[in-house]
Order: structure tokens, then sequence, then C-alpha cells
């Protein structure tokens, strides 16, 4: 079975493309490198021993996606290519709106065309708002605070509406929660350009002296220390729910949202801990005020995706911060 990846060479789909090689399906890979680097594809085949096809392009490009269906005999379609950095996307609506939509719109049209109606799509935990409570359950009522999130809620509405109109669509939408961690190797992970926005990527360059100190956005919210609190999941075991979902989407047909996370909470200064006695370094940091826009907790109730995916996490706070750091302190420039 061939599986399209879009956005595989990014930190998500690149952990994603190493699960299905390592599950014997084919592979091609479609990525711009606006927010990758050319590097990971060796690393992906250094760590699988498996070759895969790639294309270097824009998802804009509708001529270009069109030649690689007519290349290849794709069955289904993992799509992570989109801009992702919330902050960004308050400065630049204009920019997330038409780059993360028109993309999507024109790979779902060059799917239809092509007769492929198997969908991953990558969602995200933000669509549940600022009012519900935890545990998230996956059919509260949604919501976004920014561009970034109302993009991913579209895009399932979207979806949603697709499936209406063909009932031969079989579509996951993965909600992820907080993805932390690097593949084992050491040779996979998370690179950011720049100063990083989440907070494991802005540990792991305190503790490598990149960075001076961490900043705990607020410690007054009703949690267990007054840190905000979020349900961190390595990104292997995320990885391994896309081929969870890809394998239960090719025998159903449908739309249903799924939560990939642990169901476990851990607060900023929990993690931060946790961080630091496993890898025995230090993370000097300091309280600064609330991010605007953030929630006081966020966790996910991970029971649909056990029951209907056969899925779940396998991997504890401990692995993702010992592989989190692994891959830093190996890779101090990324893939640079
Ligand atoms: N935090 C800090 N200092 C930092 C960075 C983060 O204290 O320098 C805190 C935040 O306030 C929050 C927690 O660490 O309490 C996690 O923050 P992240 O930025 O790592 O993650 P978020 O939960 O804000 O957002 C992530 C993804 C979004 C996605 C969302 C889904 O970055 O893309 O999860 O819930 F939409």
């Amino acid at each position: 079975m061939a599986i399209l990846v879009t956005g595989g060479a990014g930190y998500i789909g690149s952990h994603t493309v190493v699960e299905l090689l390592e599950n014997n399906f084919d592979v091609v890979v479609v990525d711009d490198f606006s927010n990758s680097h050319p590097e990971v594809l060796n690393r992906i085949k250094e760590i699988t021993g498996r070759e895969f096809r790639f294309y270097e392009q824009n998802l804009m490009d509708k001529a270009k996606l069109e030649k690689v269906f007519a290349e290849n005999s794709i069955d289904a379609v993992i799509h992570f290519a989109g801009f992702k950095a919330v902050g960004e996307s308050v400065e630049k609506p204009l920019d997330y709106y038409y780059n993360n939509l028109t993309s999507t719109l024109l790979l779902y049209d060059v799917m239809r065309n092509n007769g492929v109606k198997k969908l991953v799509f990558t969602s995200s935990a933000t669509v549940y708002g600022l009012n519900n409570k935890s545990p998230l359950t996956e059919d509260l009522p949604l919501s976004t605070t920014n561009p970034y999130g109302s993009t991913k809620l579209m895009i399932e509405q979207i979806l949603q509406d697709l499936y209406v109109s063909d009932d031969e669509w079989s579509i996951a939408l993965l909600r992820y929660f907080n993805p932390i961690g690097a593949h084992e190797s050491g040779r996979i992970g998370e690179s950011p350009n720049g100063i990083p926005n989440n907070l494991m990527p802005y540990i792991t360059q305190v503790a490598f002296g990149k960075l001076e100190q961490l900043s705990v956005f607020g410690d007054d919210y009703d949690t267990v220390d007054g840190t905000g609190v979020r349900d961190y999941i390595h990104v292997v075991d995320l990885a391994k729910g896309h081929v969870k979902a890809l394998e239960k989407h090719c025998s159903r047909r449908g739309v249903e949202a799924y939560n990939l996370g642990t169901g476990q909470g851990y607060s900023v200064l929990q993690l931060v801990e946790a961080f630091e006695k496993v890898n025995s370094v230090e993370i000097p940091y300091q309280i600064t005020g609330r991010r605007s826009g953030d929630v006081a907790v966020c966790y996910a109730d991970v029971s649909k995706a056990s029951l209907i995916l056969n899925w779940k996490t396998e991997k504890n706070i401990e692995d993702m911060c010992r592989d989190s750091w692994k891959w830093q302190s190996k890779n101090p420039e990324g893939y640079r």
C-alpha cells in the first residue's frame, strides 16, 4: 500500500514516515522544506534501512501535485503540511488562512479526482477552545482562539461536509495534545527555527546553554502547583497512532475524530523537574505573567482511540524527557 505523506520532513511527519516504513508501507513524501531540512530524509533512511520517494514541492502547486498522483499509485494520504505557529498566526492571519486552507482544498480535490478517498488529517487539541473541562472527549463543542486553530477547525468541518457529499470517503481527524520527545536513536527530532515557542524545545535549549533561562508563563492557575497543565505525548507514540488510524480507516468509511494523548496531565514545573532528574541537568527558570490564550489545564480522554483504533501510548514522561535531551544534545543545531 502506498501512502502519500505531505509535510513528511517535519517533526511529526518524519517520525510517522519511520513508523510507516517499519510497518512495510510504501511511502511517498511531499515537502517544501519551509520548516524542515533535507537531512531528515537521510536520517529516516538510516533508521529504517528503507527507501521512499520524495518530491520537494509546495502543495499550492496543483499541477505538480497531480504529477505525484500520476507517477505513484497512491492508496491513502496523511496530511501534515501547513503553517503551525500559534503566535505567528495571530500576526499573519491571512497567510495562515490562505496557505493552510488553499493547500488543503487543492490536495482534497486532486485526491478526489484520482479516486483516493482515505485520509488521515492532523488536527489539534486546540479545537476544544478555552471553555471545556478536561478530560476532553471528542464530542465536546469546538471553538478556537487563534487563526492557526481556526484553520484546523475549518478543515475538520470541510471534511465532515465532504463525507456528507460522498460516503466513500474514510477520514480520521487526529487531535494531538502536546507532542514532545524524539526518536530513541537521537537521529531525528524537533528542529524549530529561531527561538522556540513551545515548552520542551525551550527547556532543551536552556539545558544546552543556548538560552539563559526558562520563563514559566504564570503560577497562579488553579492547578497542582499553579502552573499550566498539559497532556505531553511522546512523538513516537503519536506516530504509531497515525499507523493505527490508517489501518482502521482502510477498512471502514466515515469521518471520525480521535484524541491522541496519554490521558494524563503534567504541570510546567512537573515537566521541568522530570527533565532535570532524568537527565541530571539544571533548568534555571523564572516565573513570569500568563501567556494570553493559554488554558490552565488541557488533557485528553483517550478511550475512543483505545477502543476503536486499538492504540495506546507506551512511553512515559521520563522517556519523553530523555529522548528530547538525547536529540538536542547530539544535534545542537538541529539538522543544520
Ligand atoms: N510554557 C511556558 N514557557 C514557555 C513555553 C510554554 O511556561 O516558554 C507553558 C505554557 O504556558 C503551557 C505549557 O508550557 O502551560 C505548554 O505550552 P506549549 O507552548 O508547549 O504548548 P501549548 O499547549 O500552548 O500548545 C500546543 C501546540 C499548539 C496546539 C496546542 C493544543 O503548540 O500547536 O498544544 O492544545 F494547538
